[in-house]
């Protein structure tokens, strides 16, 4: 599976052909000045909360791309209202069959308010099982236990994790959730891009060699295989 990292909590993988783009913020990432928003192609995009780390280009990118928005049923409502019809609201535990697949929303402890103080529901991660590769997005959350029934979902390849602490887990709880998801491959987000989320990222690779893990950082706008 190809999965394109954008900066921050934005990223985008190709799964039988569609482009699925998560959480897109990047025009207001200084890091990611590389990255041309307007040439980001989509067909869908999951967004796992409201925090305008996560939704700002949301709907610029909605509105160029025509993508379909994916996310909790408040955030869907709030994208309809802005002028795009195209979403499907979904919430923590249930899952739909999409043409590429299938997704489970998860739960993901943290806030979601959007940008413009309207109620942003509850955050969610996402669950993809699909004939090229499941994974497992967490969004921003806590460690919790709730990602010890991961596996019985689904047989991870690998997950998307947080790494950053202070707003989320950081590289020793994301190492924990690794082994509750029993997932040993983690793509690293969510870290360096403010001040209260810089991390040594030799430090964090080496903590999750040392735990039987690997933890992937692409460089933005990086394509790897996963
Ligand atoms: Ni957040
Ligand atoms: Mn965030």
């Amino acid at each position: 599976m190809k999965f394109t990292y954008y900066g921050h909590s934005s990223f985008a993988v190709e799964v039988k052909g569609k482009k699925i783009v998560f959480d897109p913020f990047i025009s207001s990432n200084e890091l990611a000045r590389a990255i041309d928003v307007n040439r980001i192609e989509a067909d869908y995009i999951f967004v796992s909360h409201g925090h305008a780390d996560h939704v700002g280009d949301l709907m610029d990118l909605a509105r160029t791309t025509g993508a379909q928005v994916v996310s909790n049923f408040e955030i869907t409502e709030w994208v309809t209202k802005r002028g795009h019809a195209n979403v499907h609201p979904m919430n923590t535990g249930g899952k739909w069959a999409f043409d590429f697949g299938t997704v489970k929303c998860t739960v993901a402890h943290h806030s979601s308010g959007l940008p413009d103080g309207s109620y942003g529901g509850n955050p969610v991660g996402f669950i993809f099982t699909t004939g090229e590769g499941n994974f497992h997005y967490s969004g921003d959350t806590a460690l919790t236990f709730d990602m010890e029934l991961i596996p019985r979902w689904a047989k991870l390849d690998y997950a998307v994790l947080p790494v950053g602490d202070n707003f989320t887990m950081g590289v020793d709880d994301a190492i924990i959730a690794a082994e509750f998801m029993e997932c040993n491959k983690i793509v690293g987000v969510h870290y360096d891009t403010f001040g209260y989320i810089k991390i040594d990222k030799a430090e964090a690779t080496r903590k999750f060699a040392d735990a039987g893990l690997t933890l992937l950082l692409p460089a933005i706008g990086e394509t790897i295989d996963i």
